[in-house]
């Protein structure tokens, strides 16, 4: 049976990856950095899915300023082998928002923060993923990105520079990864429906990417089947970008129908 490490699925799009995959048959690894919220989740996974192996792994220290916590992600995948599990599906959901970064306002450790998340912590992750993935034959690493990567949006410098970053990583990782039969991929959404969304009511209802061809914004079902094509559909696909964000991203300017 096959198995999938999502990271950061305690709330919000994780949690639609999760129920995506483990609907679909296939058992679930997660990882959440509140030790109580991933006993919950748990619990509250493995009651939705009696049929599927669900794991919660409390992975509380990710990165400092300075540096990313490769330990951590070692015992990890150590706690993985010790009890047989190969993940053969590497889903990275969790992120660094890098919200309240101004520019040239914040320290320059803010900024570290959230590209030491967003790629070099994934990048470790990555690592030790592939290592088992090039001795079981192959595998499949699925980055959940943005459109940000590509379009900028206000005092988010450093969260769309580590998504930029990430997509060369991705690239680049695919077409080294290739010959171990790794493939690569990353969805990229526009604005999806969190709880960020019930909180701030009033700001997400005139966000400017409200103003999309399809005419709305993701749910974070549209995210996990987009991760879900890439981890069972797409065999000759690597190194692929799937945007799912209603056409946001094709536009000069929205249309903002009066
Ligand atoms: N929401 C959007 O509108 C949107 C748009 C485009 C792309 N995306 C991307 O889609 C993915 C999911 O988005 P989301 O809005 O559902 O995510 P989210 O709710 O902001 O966070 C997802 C998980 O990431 C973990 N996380 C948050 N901050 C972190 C940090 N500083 N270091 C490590 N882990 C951290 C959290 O897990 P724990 O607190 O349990 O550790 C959280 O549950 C992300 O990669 C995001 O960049 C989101």
């Amino acid at each position: 049976m096959n198995t999938v490490l999502i990271t950061g699925a305690c709330i919000n799009t994780g949690v639609a990856i999760v129920e995506k995959f483990a609907s679909e048959g296939w058992n679930v690894v997660f990882t959440g950095r509140n030790r109580e919220k991933v006993r919950i989740s748990e619990k509250n996974y493995q009651e939705q899915f009696a049929d599927v192996k669900i794991i919660g792994y409390p992975i509380v220290s990710l990165v400092d300023e300075r540096t990313i916590d490769e330990k951590a992600v070692s015992e990890l995948f150590s706690y993985l082998d010790s009890k047989g599990i190969f993940i053969d599906t590497l889903v990275l959901n969790a992120a660094d928002q890098g919200l309240g970064i101004k520019a040239l306002e914040n320290p320059i450790t803010d900024f570290m923060r959230v590209i030491n998340t967003n790629m070099v912590w994934n990048y470790c992750m990555c690592e030790h993923a592939v290592r088992r993935m090039k001795e079981n034959g192959g595998g499949n690493i699925i980055f959940i990105n943005s459109n940000t990567a590509y379009r900028a949006i206000p005092d988010r410098i450093a969260y769309s520079a580590s998504k930029s970053g990430q997509l060369g990583m991705m690239r680049a990782m695919a077409l080294d990864l290739g010959k171990y039969n790794v493939r690569v991929n990353a969805v990229l959404p526009g604005m999806i429906k969190t709880d960020r969304w019930d909180n701030n009511p009033d700001f997400y209802n005139n966000v400017p990417s409200r103003y999309t061809p399809l005419g709305d914004v993701a749910v974070g079902e549209d995210v996990a089947d987009a991760a879900w094509y890439f981890a069972a559909h797409a065999k000759n696909t690597t190194g692929a970008e799937l945007v799912v964000d209603g056409g946001n991203m094709i536009q000069l300017y929205p249309i903002i129908n009066k």
